[in-house]
Order: structure tokens, then C-alpha cells, then sequence
């Protein structure tokens, strides 16, 4: 459920019409609702009620500050996975104790800045990467609180380019291997093992891999406590994914996912984290673009609009379907026609749908694309040099812009020229 509802014919953000928006900023333009970011959140909070447990969110789905004081607000911690992000979590007043630090290439300024900013944990995912912050902790004169990373080789059945737990990806260490990489981890200085931590994917639409993971996970917990590790700390990802079509798809809630969590690994009385990004963010965020021209091809209606492949990327480089609606909700019995929804930017591969059914649409007029929360603007980039689209935010009839369009002067600016030029 989002706040994005048709109001007397018009599509508003909370209590907020977007055609108010878009006066008011131009477009195209991101906006999030603080009602579902907050309600999404809560229900991840819930649904681990009765264990000891944080929701980390992986920032890496929506960053803007003011997306994460407001769930630092709600006691929500940190999953980041740059020292980028680990500045913005800190920036919005995260403490260091809330934030986890994800990822497989640390690099060593990265480790340095956690170390002495303060860490919740380090996810560790290799060999070289632990000795490291080994290193690097010693020469601090701290102990580093980690978890190791483990790859348990289950197929999140979701798309190629966002499976993670497959021995043939990139990520954690082979579970086989994970007793021989604990023990190595005991053996080295400045480390402290706090637990384990497994991603196995983003929008995964079953349960089932989440489960073979979960189930992996606690075998080896009692493993490795058999070896004499204090485990205390399950880092169990992120990944839930959520409904883009409003129609056939129904994820599992994440009350359903908090009950998976409590058969498989409930009984080895650790403290649970979770990191999830997609399904607190995506469904809290519309792109809303003004179509430009409606143009004839041979065959097709081309709907040119405003917003491109470098303001949401997913439909390009996933062929990731996102609901597209219009803005003036369309009159009843109005009939839909197919429209190749396109973007300005000069590649054929700037297109959001092919074939989509709107009602019929002109120049000026508005459509809203949904879930665009997640993985939306902070994937966006300038390319064809089209300024980042500003970002607001709605919280009940207030909106607020949240990230300025730059203007081509801040763009151009930022370039600097050679003393030879
Ligand atoms: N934890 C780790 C270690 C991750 O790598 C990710 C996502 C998450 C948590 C959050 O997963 P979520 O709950 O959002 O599914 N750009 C892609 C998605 C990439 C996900 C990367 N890792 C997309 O637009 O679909």
C-alpha cells in the first residue's frame, strides 16, 4: 500500500496534488511519500517484534538525507556500502553504532573512516579484505566488530544482473569454506566476531530461497559455535521485493518474511538484523514526467516525454516494467490506446515500455511512473547533459524539495579547464 491515490480525478502525493508539484519545480521530478516510507519501515520493525533485532536500511535504494532522517527517526540503522554512504548515514545523524558497512571492495580509507567514526560491524566478504581491517584496526588500537560474509549457493530466482548468492557470483565467502575463514578470523588481531551475514538477491517474489539461506545459516551457526566462535548476530540481507504491477504480482509481506525468520533462525537466540532497501523506499516514490510530443512512426504512437534512460535507469538495464499512470485520472469508459513510451536521450534503448495502453495522452500532459522509490534517483546520471532531477518530498499537505535541479551553469562549472586550454 502507498499514498499515491487519485483524488476527484487527480493523482496526489498524500494530500499533496502532483500537478502542484510540478508547477512548482518543473519536471521531471522524484517524489517520495513520508507516510509509506514510514509505514514500510514499521511493518519490517514489526514483523521481528519479540526479537532482540535492527532494521538496517541499505541506503543504497534512495540516500537523500532527508529519506534517512526520516527513518533515522524512527530508530531505523544504516546498511551502506561506500564511504560515501557512510558519510550521508552520518551526516543525517546516524550513529556509528546503527550502521553496518556492506560490500566487497573496502577499500582502506574506507575502513579507516568506519573505524574511527564508529561501526556497528563490518560485513566482511574475503580473505584479504579481513586481514586488513585487521591491520588497520591494530594500528588504530581498536577491535573491529565483524561478521563474515557467506555465499550459500541458493538461486534467489530473480533477475541475473541482481542474484547475489550463487557460487558464481562476486559476493561472500563459499559457506564450505566458512569454518576454515572463522578460524583465520580468530586468529588475527584487532577483529571481534560478532555473527554471520548472507544476501543472497534483490526482489525476490518467494520465500523459499530466503528459507534455504536462513536454513544454511543456522547449521552453520551451530558450527561455528561448536568451534568455540561467539555467535550472537545474524545479518540476514535485504531483498524482499515488492509489486510493480498492480495486478498479478504479491510478494510475500514482510510479516510473512518476519515468521520465515523466526522458524529458521528464532531459536538460536541471536540478535537479528535485516537490510531492507527496495520494499521501504520503492514503493514510497513516483517519477512524474510531462509528455513532450506525441509522435506517428510507421506502425506506432510514440509518446516522447521528458524524463529519460539517465533518470531511471531500471527499464534500460533490467527491461524492469514500472507502472506508468496519468496524472488526470482518465474519464470512465475512455478507451486506452498503445503508446512506445520514450525518452529525448539519443539511444533506441531510452525506452520505458513498448506497446503500454494509456488513455489517450497529449503534450503537457502529466504521467507518474511508480516504485520508482528504490534504485531510482541515486542510479540516475547526466548524461546527454541533462541536469539530476530535483527530488521532493510530501508529508501529509507540505512538500519540500529535497535535492535542487542544478542549473547548466552548476553543471558546466563543475568541469575545469586545463592552464594549456
Ligand atoms: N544488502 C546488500 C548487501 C545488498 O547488496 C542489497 C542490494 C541490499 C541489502 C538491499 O536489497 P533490497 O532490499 O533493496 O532488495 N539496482 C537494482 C538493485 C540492486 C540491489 C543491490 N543490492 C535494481 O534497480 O533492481
Amino acid at each position: 500500500m502507498d499514498h499515491f491515490l487519485y483524488r476527484d480525478g487527480a493523482l496526489y502525493a498524500e494530500d499533496v496534488p502532483l500537478s502542484e508539484i510540478a508547477a512548482s519545480v518543473g519536471t521531471p521530478f522524484y517524489v517520495y511519500s513520508t507516510a509509506t516510507l514510514e509505514r514500510h519501515f514499521k511493518l519490517f520493525d514489526d514483523a521481528l517484534e519479540g526479537m532482540d533485532h535492527l532494521v538496517c536500511y541499505a541506503m543504497k535504494a534512495a540516500s537523500n538525507q532527508a529519506i534517512l532522517k526520516t527513518l533515522a527517526a524512527l530508530g531505523a540503522g544504516m546498511d551502506v556500502v561506500s564511504g560515501g554512504e557512510y558519510a550521508r548515514a552520518k551526516a543525517a545523524g546516524v550513529p556509528g553504532e546503527r550502521i553496518v558497512f556492506s560490500g566487497i571492495g573496502k577499500t582502506r580509507e574506507e575502513v579507516r573512516m568506519a573505524l574511527t567514526g564508529g561501526i556497528r560491524q563490518f560485513n566482511v566478504e574475503s580473505e584479504p579484505e579481513m586481514q586488513v581491517i585487521s591491520e588497520i584496526a591494530t594500528e588504530l588500537s581498536v577491535e573491529a566488530p565483524i561478521t563474515i560474509r557467506v555465499n550459500p549457493d541458493v538461486d534467489a530466482k530473480t533477475h541475473a544482473k541482481i542474484a547475489t548468492g550463487k557460487a558464481e557470483n562476486k559476493f561472500g565467502i563459499p559457506i564450505s569454506r566458512a569454518r576454515e575463514v572463522y578460524a583465520l578470523a580468530a586468529s588475527l588481531p584487532g577483529l571481534k566476531i560478532i555473527g554471520i551475514d548472507v544476501h543472497i538477491g534483490s526482489q525476490l517474489t518467494e520465500l523459499a530461497p530466503f528459507e534455504a539461506a536462513y536454513n544454511k545459516v543456522a547449521e552453520l551457526t551451530e558450527q561455528l559455535r561448536a568451534d568455540g566462535h561467539e555467535i550472537s548476530r545474524l545479518d540476514l540481507g535485504g531483498g524482499l521485493g515488492i509489486p510493480y504491477t498492480r495486478s498479478n504480482e504479491a510478494p510475500p509481506m514482510p510479516t510473512d518474511y518476519g515468521a520465515l525468520i523466526k522458524k529458521c533462525v528464532g531459536h538460536l537466540g541471536c540478535e537479528i538484523e535485516i537490510e531492507p532497501g527496495r520494499l521501504i523506499a520503492g514503493n514510497a516514490g513516483l517519477m512524474v514526467s510531462e509528455v513532450i510530443y506525441v509522435k506517428s512512426g510507421e506502425d506506432r504512437e510514440f509518446l516522447i516525454i521528458d524524463g529519460a534512460m539517465n533518470d531511471l535507469i531500471r527499464p534500460a538495464m533490467y527491461d524492469a516494467y514500472h507502472d506508468i499512470i496519468p496524472v488526470i485520472e482518465p474519464e470512465a469508459g475512455v478507451l486506452p490506446q498503445p503508446y512506445d513510451i520514450v525518452g529525448p536521450v539519443c539511444e533506441s534503448g531510452d525506452t520505458f515500455a513498448k506497446g503500454r495502453e494509456m488513455p489517450p495522452l497529449k503534450a503537457g500532459d502529466l504521467v507518474a511512473f511508480r516504485s520508482a522509490g528504490a534504485y531510482g534517483a541515486v542510479m540516475a546520471s547526466e548524461y546527454n547533459t541533462r541536469p539530476l532531477i530535483p527530488e521532493v518530498l510530501v508529508k501529509g499537505d507540505q512538500f519540500a524539495v529535497i535535492r535542487a535541479r542544478p542549473t547548466f551553469d552548476e553543471m558546466i562549472n563543475r568541469d575545469t579547464i586545463p592552464e594549456w586550454l
